[in-house]
């Protein structure tokens, strides 16, 4: 039988892309499809979760069942959506890949075709919105993110993930190696589940749903901990 270890727990969870306007018709977006986001959505709901999902561009998915959904497209709208539901939430995911910027200005027409060369876009910072949720956190409320990083010469993936878990203040950070037919798009991942107390737990290549397991074991672990 499936144990429902997340009965009573709200979780608040954010998956897919933004988009980023450029004008009523155009935008500046990433691959992300969401899968990753939306598999810990329905785990945490077969677990007995209360569960908020906000979704900004994905793939076509359906909701799982029982869960809330709420649509975002740009990041700003997602800031304000994560903000709002983390009021009531007990364990926030941040799965969603947001852009970390977003051009300046916003055309209020379609920007028009001419024969010289277009202006430049220019961008602007975009807020980290799992930096504001931890920053704003309430009591016992846990704070997980993700990171999808490829390692290079000087630095591996376990390393860039540990300094972006001190960096991002969160509880828990899932590190994706991502590339080579890994995370993105994929039906597939792996990677390592990073808390702040210093554990790390290898999380091998398999479905998402099955690294929404690993995620949700870790919160259920750390929750019935004694304090
Ligand atoms: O810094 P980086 O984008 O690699 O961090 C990834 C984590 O931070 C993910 O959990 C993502 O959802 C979150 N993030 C965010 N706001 C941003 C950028 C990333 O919440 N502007």
């Amino acid at each position: 039988a499936l144990e429902r270890t997340l009965e009573g727990v709200h979780v608040a969870i954010s998956a897919g892309g933004t988009r980023e306007p450029l004008d009523p018709v155009r935008f500046i977006g990433n691959r992300s499809s969401g899968k990753q986001g939306y598999a810990l959505a329905r785990v945490a709901a077969q677990r007995g979760a209360r569960v908020t999902l906000v979704a900004g561009n994905t793939a076509d998915l359906a909701t799982p069942a029982g869960v809330d959904l709420i649509r975002v497209g740009s990041a700003v709208e997602l800031k304000d959506a994560m903000h709002k539901v983390a009021a009531d939430a007990d364990v926030i995911v941040m799965a969603a890949a947001v852009a970390d910027f977003r051009p300046t200005s916003l055309t209020g027409h379609k920007i028009k075709k001419t024969s010289a060369d277009p202006d430049p876009i220019t961008l602007t910072k975009n807020p980290d919105i799992l930096v504001e949720l931890v920053s704003a956190r309430r009591e016992g409320q846990l704070i997980v993110g993700f990171a999808a990083e490829t390692g290079d010469d000087t630095t591996s993936v376990l390393d860039y993930g540990r300094a972006k878990l001190r960096r991002k203040g969160c509880d828990l950070l899932v590190v994706n190696a991502v590339g080579a037919g890994l995370a993105f798009e994929q039906e597939n991942n792996a990677g390592w589940l990073l808390s702040a107390d210093g554990s790390e737990t290898p999380i091998p290549h398999g479905s998402k749903a099955q690294l929404a397991s690993v995620v949700w074991d870790a919160v259920t672990a750390r929750s019935t901990e004694p304090q």
